[in-house]
């Protein structure tokens, strides 16, 4: 038996131990091992208390919120560095060089920035090793370059291709705490140029064939890589998010396809600005790259050879996560947000089972099956938390009024423009999904709305989920499955919680819903991950001014919540100008890992060395408790 095969050996004989209706996904079994770095950030009794509270769910003290550039915790947890942008992952590695002088060739050895996403792979029979795979979602250009400015040659686009993708890294425990193993054969980088095999009804179609692939079937690199999944056969799904951003146009007046324009393309490519030195991403040259992107892409970690795989039967658009689940009959589903204003929630039902005792049988298993997209009605109108019902509808071609006459001319053309299709099926506009997950105790489905202000205008009415007009707070969307099947096609929803102010807006429409207070206010919740126990943490991307509509709610910061009772506390804000994304609780959840993602994205923080004058850089952090306990007990 490979290591490969042992390792999903282990991996599935746990998930077999699980109802087949379970969550399989990015959060509850992310489970390997746990890590505690070498940076002891803070042991927080900095954190004022707020509250000490009973909840049998939630044991920890609930802080208050802070604008600090530092790690803010209960009494009793501590932090530590895991990993952080520039580190090198092979032994005798360029350093990472704070300059900004540094070449591409040493980024695209050195661990990617932006981290967000991850997911936990255990090694077998070695509870003191694990592999960690690790998206990289862009860049800051303030930090990456001398100069502090857009790209200026394609070398400097070379650099910033290298930032992005993912990071796959092995980690130890090392008397009682993890570390980062630079050497390990595991140690591996997927960045914006490493070719990646296209799979499922879109590969080969004409829409993705380019001058450098004929063949539509072979694509270089990944990137705006926002968070993730991961199988129950052992891979890692990472999502191609804002792609459309890398691409501009050397003639100004090019006139997009109605697709392009759908997808967000823009001639002056949203200051990223790749395509005047690189023609892959300008639209006037190559307009197909484009289709090339967006899409859900399935890596081996344990394999380092093994080509990472683009998987168009997932659908094309700016995916956030990707969640797992299973149906009664044994198939894989995949929930997935598609994160812009006004854009679609789906699902994905794979036509095969998942092979528990050969993780290899499954190797082609998200290649084939059918795409859905929400729809959702009005719901009960309740001010406080609405409630409603939901179908999904098919997207396959020939379905539904699906074909020629709607101008798709294949499934291909169906997943490429899948939001074109989810339109054309009247789905349900929402306010920005972003992370998707899975209760593993009772099979709820949560996704977080993070934020909406074109809410009411720009056919996007009010109502159902998406409750509030000029929506600058966010929600928390929840729905059951019918017969708690997640095969189903239809379902019940809530909302879990309504984000809002009460400091600054006393009633519900800006101060939110009733399971929010001054204590616990914030606002944009974006990541989202259970624990083993069924507590619902989340992560904020948010407002960090700290004034107006946001007096009062701080950094970005992350919160726990008992979904039966609805409380919610805060457990941890992070420094200034971070967007606190990416989670995985180790197997024994004594050990959280978090992303703090782009720490002074506008200047003011050095987070996490705190030199004088000094960078920051995104990191992972590794979460415990000095007594050794359980996260959140
Ligand atoms: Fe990369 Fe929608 O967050
Ligand atoms: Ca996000
Ligand atoms: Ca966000």
């Amino acid at each position: 038996m490979s290591l490969l095969e042992e390792h999903q050996a282990t991996d599935l004989e746990k998930i077999t131990g699980l109802s087949r209706r379970r969550f399989i996904g990015a959060g509850a079994l992310c489970g390997a091992a746990m890590f505690l770095g070498g940076n002891l950030l803070t042991r927080t009794a900095m954190a004022s208390a707020v509250s000490a509270g009973n909840g049998a769910l939630l044991g920890f003290t609930s802080i208050a919120t802070a604008t600090s550039d530092t790690i803010s915790l209960p009494p009793g947890y501590q932090a530590s560095v895991l990993i952080s942008w520039g580190q090198p992952l092979q032994a005798g590695g360029p350093a990472f060089d704070p300059s900004g002088n540094g070449s591409a060739e040493a980024q695209e050895v050195q661990f990617g920035d932006n981290n967000d996403g991850m997911s936990l792979f255990p090694f077998p029979n070695d509870a003191n090793r694990a592999l960690m795979a690790i998206n990289n979602e862009y860049t800051n250009y303030r930090y990456l370059y001398a100069h502090g400015g857009s790209p200026q040659s394609a070398e400097e686009v070379r650099k910033a291709l290298a930032c992005e993708g993912l990071s796959v890294i092995e980690i130890q425990r090392k008397s009682g705490h993890w570390h980062f193993v630079q050497g390990s054969q595991y140690n591996r980088r997927v960045h914006g140029n490493t070719p990646i095999r296209v799979s499922g009804p879109a590969a080969g179609d004409a829409l993705l064939k380019t001058a450098a692939d004929s063949t539509g079937q072979l694509v270089h690199g990944t990137f705006q890589n926002c968070a993730n999944g991961k199988t129950p056969w052992g891979t890692y799904l990472t999502c191609e998010e804002n792609f459309t951003d890398c691409f501009g146009s050397t003639d100004a007046a090019l006139a997009f396809t109605p697709a392009q324009k759908r997808y967000g393309v823009v001639a002056a490519s949203k200051e990223i600005n790749w395509h005047p030195h690189d023609p892959r991403f300008d639209m006037a040259r190559n307009p197909n790259e484009l289709n090339r992107h967006g899409w859900v892409v399935e890596v081996d970690p344990f394999d380092p050879t093994a080509m990472p795989v683009k998987r168009t039967a997932l659908g094309r658009f700016k995916h956030e996560n990707a969640a797992l689940a299973e149906t009664g009959d044994g198939r894989a589903v995949v929930y997935m947000g598609d994160d812009e204003r006004g854009e679609f929630i789906y699902k994905f039902i794979s036509r095969d089972r998942i092979d528990h005792h050969n993780p290899k049988a499954n190797r082609d298993l998200l290649d084939h099956g059918t795409l859905y997209v929400a729809r959702f009605d009005n719901g009960d109108g309740n001010p406080d938390r609405p409630k409603g019902h939901g179908q999904w509808v098919e997207l396959t071609h020939g379905k539904n009024g699906l074909d020629a006459s709607k101008g798709f001319a294949s499934q291909a053309e169906v997943l490429i423009h899948a939001r074109l299709a989810a339109t054309a099926m009247q789905a349900t506009r929402m306010d920005r999904p972003e992370w998707i997950v899975v209760s593993p105790k009772d099979g709820q489905v949560y996704c977080t709305l993070t934020n909406n202000i074109k809410r009411g205008d720009d056919g996007q009415p009010v109502g159902g989920p998406n409750s509030r007009e000029k929506n600058v707070y966010g929600q928390i969307l929840r729905w059951r499955e019918s017969g708690d099947e997640h095969g189903a096609m239809s379902f019940e929803w809530d909302l879990f919680l309504v984000a809002g102010n009460p400091s600054v807006h006393p009633g519900q429409a800006k101060g939110g819903s009733s399971n929010i207070n001054p204590q616990n206010m914030f606002n944009s919740p974006d990541g989202l991950a259970f624990d083993d126990a069924g507590r619902l943490w989340v992560q904020t991307d948010g407002d960090t001014s700290n004034a107006g509509d946001f007096a009062g709610m701080g950094n970005n910061q992350m919160l726990c919540a008992d979904p039966a009772s609805g409380e919610i506390r805060r457990f941890m804000v992070g420094p200034v100008g971070c967007e606190v994304t990416g989670v995985s609780f180790a197997p024994d959840q004594r050990t959280l890992f978090i992303g703090i993602q782009h720490p002074g994205e506008n200047g003011g923080s050095t987070f996490p060395e705190h030199l004088p004058n000094g960078k920051p850089r995104s990191s992972v952090i590794a979460i415990s408790r000095e007594d050794g306990g359980v996260i959140g007990a």
